[in-house]
C-alpha cells in the first residue's frame, strides 16, 4: 500500500494490521518518553486547504511521534491565496523532499488527484475531501469500537452500528460504512429523506428515517454533525425540529442496550444532533476517539513509510 484514498481501498487484513499496528504504538503514549525513531529523516506535510483541529493536530502528533519532520501548511496564509494551483503547490512540496503529503480539500477526489496526477513522488493520505471520504477517521472509529465492544483486539463481525445524521454532506458516514463492511459489521445509517445522498440504495447498509427504531438494537451509535457550511438550502424545518426528530438526548440513550456506546467524530452541535448530557456521559467515547486517532495515525504513517524509501512504497 502505498497511499491511503479511501476506506474502499483497504482489504480486511490491510484494515485488522493498521488496527493491531495501532494496537501496539498506542503504548508509546503511556510512555514518558513519546516518541520513536521509525520516521528520523523523513518529512510528512499536513496540506490542508479545508479548516481542521482533530485531525491536523493528531497527524501531527502522530508524525512526531514516529520521529519525522512535520511542516504544516495551511492554505490560509499561503500562496493559495494568491491563485497558486494544487499542481503548482504539489510541484513545491515534492521539491522540498516531501515523503508523505497529508491532504484535506473541499474538493471531492483531491487527494486521488495528488496521488495519481504525478506531481509527487511520496504517499498521499486523505484527510478528507469534500463530502466524498475520510479514512483515517473510520480507521479510528473502528479502533475505539473494537477497544470497547469486542476486549481491545477481538473480531467486529456482527457488531450493530448505527450512524445518524447529515449523511448527505458526511465524508464519515462514507467512510465508515464501507470499513464497517469490510469489517464485517452491521450498519444502519438514519437521516430524514432529506439529508441522505442520491445513489444511498447501493451503499452497503441499511436505510431508516426512524432513529427510534435503529437505535434499541445497536451496539454503538455514531453522531454526525449537521453541516451548516455545506448547506445551501433548507434541509430541515429549524434546529429544534431537527434536534426533536433526528438528536441523541439522554431519553433516546435510555433506549439502548446496556454497554452501547456513544461516538460523534467532532466537532459536535452541542444541543442539536446531540445533547450536552450525552456528550458528556460515560457512554459517550468521543474523547477517547481523538486519542485513537493518534495511534491510528502513527499506524497508517508507520506503514506507508516505514522502511520504505520515497516512491518505493508497492
Ligand atoms: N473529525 C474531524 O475530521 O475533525 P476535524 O475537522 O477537527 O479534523
Amino acid at each position: 500500500m502505498r497511499h491511503l484514498l479511501s476506506a474502499a481501498d483497504l482489504t480486511r487484513d490491510e484494515a485488522v494490521l493498521i488496527l493491531d499496528t495501532a494496537s501496539e504504538l498506542a503504548t508509546v503514549t503511556d510512555r514518558s518518553v513519546k516518541k520513536l525513531p521509525t520516521l528520523r529523516g523523513r518529512t510528512v506535510v499536513n496540506l490542508f486547504f479545508e479548516d481542521s483541529t482533530r485531525t491536523r493536530i493528531s497527524f501531527e502528533v502522530a508524525a512526531k511521534r514516529l520521529s519525522a519532520d512535520v511542516i504544516n501548511f495551511a492554505a490560509k496564509g499561503s500562496s493559495v491565496s494568491k491563485g497558486e494551483s494544487l499542481k503548482d503547490t504539489a510541484l513545491t512540496l515534492e521539491a522540498i523532499g516531501a515523503d508523505a503529503v497529508i491532504i484535506r480539500h473541499g474538493a471531492s477526489g483531491a487527494p486521488h488527484r495528488l496521488a495519481h496526477a504525478g506531481w509527487i513522488g511520496g504517499s498521499v493520505i486523505n484527510a478528507g475531501d469534500g463530502t466524498h471520504e475520510h479514512p483515517t477517521q473510520a480507521l479510528l472509529d473502528a479502533f475505539t469500537l473494537r477497544r470497547h465492544l469486542t476486549n481491545g483486539e477481538g473480531d467486529l463481525a456482527g457488531v450493530r452500528v448505527t450512524i445518524v445524521g447529515d449523511v448527505l454532506h458526511s465524508r464519515v458516514a462514507r467512510s465508515n460504512v464501507l470499513l464497517l463492511q469490510t469489517l464485517g459489521a452491521h450498519t444502519t445509517v438514519v437521516a430524514p429523506p432529506t439529508l441522505l445522498p442520491v445513489g444511498i440504495e447501493s451503499w452497503p447498509c441499511d436505510v431508516s428515517y426512524d432513529i427510534d427504531t435503529a437505535l434499541t438494537d445497536a451496539d454503538a451509535v455514531m453522531m454526525l454533525r449537521v453541516q451548516g457550511e455545506r448547506m445551501r438550502a433548507a434541509f430541515f424545518p429549524s434546529a429544534n425540529e431537527y434536534s426533536r426528530a433526528y438528536g441523541l438526548n439522554a431519553e433516546r440513550l435510555r433506549t439502548m442496550r446496556p454497554g452501547s456506546i456513544v461516538l460523534h467524530p467532532g466537532p459536535m452541535n452541542r444541543g442539536m444532533e446531540i445533547s450536552a448530557d450525552v456528550a458528556d456521559s460515560d457512554r459517550s467515547v468521543i474523547v477517547e476517539q481523538v486519542a485513537n486517532g493518534v495511534s491510528i495515525r502513527m499506524a497508517v504513517l508507520y506503514l506507508l513509510l516505514g522502511g520504505n524509501t520515497k516512491g518505493q512504497g508497492s
